[in-house]
């Protein structure tokens, strides 16, 4: 059986005034089903800009990728839409919660887009909020709960259409430590109940909860590491 994510070569530019800017310069690796991959280097090497290839929220100008068997590098823009909205999940460093709505009506926002109906919706909601540890905040707006409980609407707001790959950038960025341990308990739970993982971080304790970590310097590959 082949990788869920087969990454082959893949290459970014951003074009700037003052010339482009080679953000990934021929990126290769396989993620398998179940595994949990961090991406870990300096700032500026590259991470976010592949992280983004891998979500669809971009494309590369070289290279393929194919995740769940798609060809993601090939979609066009409502293809990449779908495809985001219904096979991966992603979390960021700063949680993007839509402020005017509630833990739960953020959760069930992607479900809503992806035409779950409102029964079948309900029912995931309370699951979600019982798993990431939020029963009790199902009518908090995100400015009435802590970074911690943020970032945990936003962990289940990203798994409710069950996708096939969860992405995060920095998820314990903006945590104290000790609410970015819990949070690195939490990825593990996840990881444990199946969840395939690609996590960036500057968080040494998270890439070492990370199954294998892949090292990145100037846009490429340099090294990887598997526990
Ligand atoms: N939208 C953009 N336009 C131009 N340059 C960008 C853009 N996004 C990132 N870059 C540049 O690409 C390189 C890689 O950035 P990024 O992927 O964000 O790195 P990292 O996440 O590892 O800090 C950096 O040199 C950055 O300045
Ligand atoms: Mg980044």
């Amino acid at each position: 059986m082949s990788a869920l994510v087969q990454v082959r070569d893949l290459a970014r530019d951003y074009s700037m005034g003052s010339g482009p800017v080679h953000a990934l310069r021929g990126v290769s690796f396989d993620v398998e089903q179940g595994e949990w991959v961090a991406i870990v280097g300096p700032s500026g090497c590259g991470k976010s800009t592949l992280l983004n290839l891998l979500g669809a929220v971009d494309s590369p100008d070289a290279g393929s990728l194919t995740i769940a068997g798609e060809r993601v590098d090939r979609l066009d823009d409502r293809a990449a839409t779908t495809f985001r909205l219904r096979r991966i999940g992603f979390v960021f460093q700063r949680f993007y919660l839509m402020p005017a709505l509630t833990a739960a009506e953020n959760i069930e926002l992607p479900m809503a887009e992806a035409r779950i109906v409102r029964t079948e919706r309900r029912a995931r909601v309370q699951e979600l909020l019982g798993y990431v540890g939020l029963a009790g905040r199902a009518d908090h707006r995100p400015s009435q709960l802590s970074g911690g409980e943020q970032q945990r609407v936003a962990i289940a707001r990203a798994l409710a259409n069950k996708p096939a790959l969860l992405l995060a950038d920095e998820p314990t960025g903006e945590l104290d430590a000790a609410t970015g341990l819990e949070m690195i308990d939490l990825f593990r739970r996840l990881n444990r109940d199946g969840t395939t993982i690609v996590v960036v971080t500057h968080d040494a304790q998270m890439a070492a909860a990370a199954a294998r970590r892949i090292q990145m310097r100037d846009g490429a590959i340099i090294a990887e590491a598997v526990t």
